[in-house]
């Protein structure tokens, strides 16, 4: 018997005819590095530059505000957001006279917009929200964010985890008693990661639906790497690198995301200098040689971290661009050094992560019961992701398989199809409405 039909008819039953789905799994957002929106109230007794501002009488956003971001502006705005190390507490703290604090945990609009004036740059979950909220779903009561500080690691974060924990049950109370989805992007992906393994397996299996992980940072990147090295632009044309620069190497989540040991091979060379290679064995000598000894103190912190990848525990989906040139090294000409500027060698990924890392769930599908998805999404990048109509349907279909009407024909009866067959059945559903080419889905752990 061709199941198709059937399945097309309630597909088409449920997406044409206002359906509310009532068995909405909540969503709980987790950002990358750099994905919500950060506050900062000022009262400081010195400035870098005259036309700095030493005091604010309130709280101002001040993460990718384009209004801070221009000349001399740029100074002052450094000044107040980068951290300062102590290497004794292996702490950071921000700078004197300035208190930063976090906007709108539990609501959507800090994880959708970076940017309170929601210029279109400025846009983070913003597509997905509007996406679940045409399937059914309410910003704040069914689709709840989590944003964080995300300039520290997982080790100054840890009452985050506590409040996330709290928001979960929370959200899974205030939706009928219904398990939450985690939509998590980028360095989203490894702080969930040891979030999920810090839960009990009950905790998980009551609370939590699934993982679904884009641009997954999990093994993390050579661009952190080069972010050491010269700054990163954060993919904008207005900003200089080596300005960014001095921020970025405050923050120990760039530590955080320096390439994993369980992803690089010790001796892989990732800096070439006539003089001198460096790898992962001699990445100290990196930072003394940029003097910057405060970056192998965080690296240190955070390597526990890094060196934990158990298994979540829930069904995981990751979602993630390929064939993006991605740096993968860094090649200072022969006659210079560390101080002059790399060429940048590349290899696969989404342009910001490398593939192997994005890659990193395909380790859990022998180490879990519960099913790991993979589906690398062609040319898409780190941040295009998040609007890619390819992301935003496989959400929607993922949310439309909870729905027991749907499901049944799928998963239940004599019939037993697999997930494979249900994408196999999307891909024919986008090719028919001119969608760009579904990619393969690779699944594992599967019927
Ligand atoms: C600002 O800081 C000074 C000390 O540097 C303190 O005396 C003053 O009370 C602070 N003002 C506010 C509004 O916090
Ligand atoms: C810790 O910081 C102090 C002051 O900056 C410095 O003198 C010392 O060398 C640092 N120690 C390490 C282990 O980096
Ligand atoms: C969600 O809550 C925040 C603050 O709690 C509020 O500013 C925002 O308008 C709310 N959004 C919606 C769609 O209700
Ligand atoms: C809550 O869930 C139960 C079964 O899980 C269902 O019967 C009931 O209709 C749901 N209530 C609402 C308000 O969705
Ligand atoms: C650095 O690595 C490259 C490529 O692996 C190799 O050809 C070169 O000889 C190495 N240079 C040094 C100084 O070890
Ligand atoms: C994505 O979907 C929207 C709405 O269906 C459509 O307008 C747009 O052209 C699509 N984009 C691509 C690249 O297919």
């Amino acid at each position: 018997m061709d199941l198709t039909k059937p399945i097309q008819t309630v597909f088409l039953l449920l997406s044409f005819t206002g359906f509310v789905y009532p068995f909405l799994h909540p969503v709980v957002f987790v950002p990358g590095d750099g994905g919500n929106q950060l506050e900062a109230k000022l009262n400081k007794t010195d400035v870098v530059h005259y036309i700095c501002q030493k005091t604010t009488t309130d709280y101002f956003n001040i993460w990718l505000n384009l209004e801070l971001l221009v000349p001399l502006v740029i100074d002052c705005w450094i000044d107040n957001i980068k951290l300062t190390y102590d290497n004794a507490t292996r702490t950071t703290r921000n700078q004197p006279g300035v208190d930063v604090r976090i906007p709108g945990f539990g609501g959507t609009e800090s994880v959708e917009w970076i940017d309170p004036s929601h210029a279109s740059t400025g846009s983070y979950f913003n597509n997905i929200a509007d996406i679940l909220v045409s399937l059914g779903y309410t910003r704040n009561v069914s689709i709840k964010g989590a944003p964080y500080d995300f300039r520290k690691g997982p080790n100054e974060n840890q009452d985050y985890f506590i409040r996330l924990k709290k928001l979960i049950e929370d959200t899974y109370e205030e939706n009928n008693q219904t398990s939450v989805m985690l939509i998590v992007h980028s360095m989203g992906g490894p702080m969930s990661l040891y979030f999920l393994n810090q839960q009990p397996q009950s905790w998980k299996d009551k609370y939590v639906k699934r993982l679904v992980a884009l641009s997954g940072a999990w093994g993390g990147s050579i661009k952190a790497l080069k972010v050491y090295a010269m700054g990163d632009d954060l993919g904008s044309y207005v900003l200089r690198p080596s300005v960014m620069r001095a921020e970025q190497i405050s923050q120990p989540s760039t530590a955080y995301l320096l390439p994993s040991p369980l992803f690089w091979k010790p001796d892989e060379v990732l800096i070439q200098t006539q003089k001198k290679n460096f790898t992962l064995n001699n990445l100290h000598e990196f930072f003394d040689g940029i003097s910057f000894s405060d970056g192998w103190e965080m690296k240190k912190d955070l390597a526990p971290f890094q060196a934990s990848f158990k298994p979540p525990g829930v069904e995981v989906h990751c979602l993630y661009g390929n064939g993006v040139p991605t740096v993968e090294r860094l090649y200072y000409k022969p006659g210079t050094w560390l101080d002059g500027t790399p060429t940048l060698i590349n290899g696969d990924g989404d342009g910001t992560v490398n593939l192997r890392s994005l890659e990193g769930c395909q380790h859990w599908r022998s180490l879990q019961k519960q099913k790991v998805f993979l589906m690398p999404l062609p040319k898409i990048d780190h941040l295009t992701i998040l609007r890619s109509n390819l992301t935003l349907q496989y959400i929607a279909e993922l949310v439309k398989s909870d729905e027991p009407n749907f499901k049944e024909y799928i998963t239940e009866g004599p019939h037993k199809r697999s997930w494979m067959d249900k994408f196999r059945f999307l891909k024919k559903e986008s090719a028919q409405s001119k969608a760009p080419h579904w990619p393969d889905l690779l699944y594992v752990n599967d019927v």
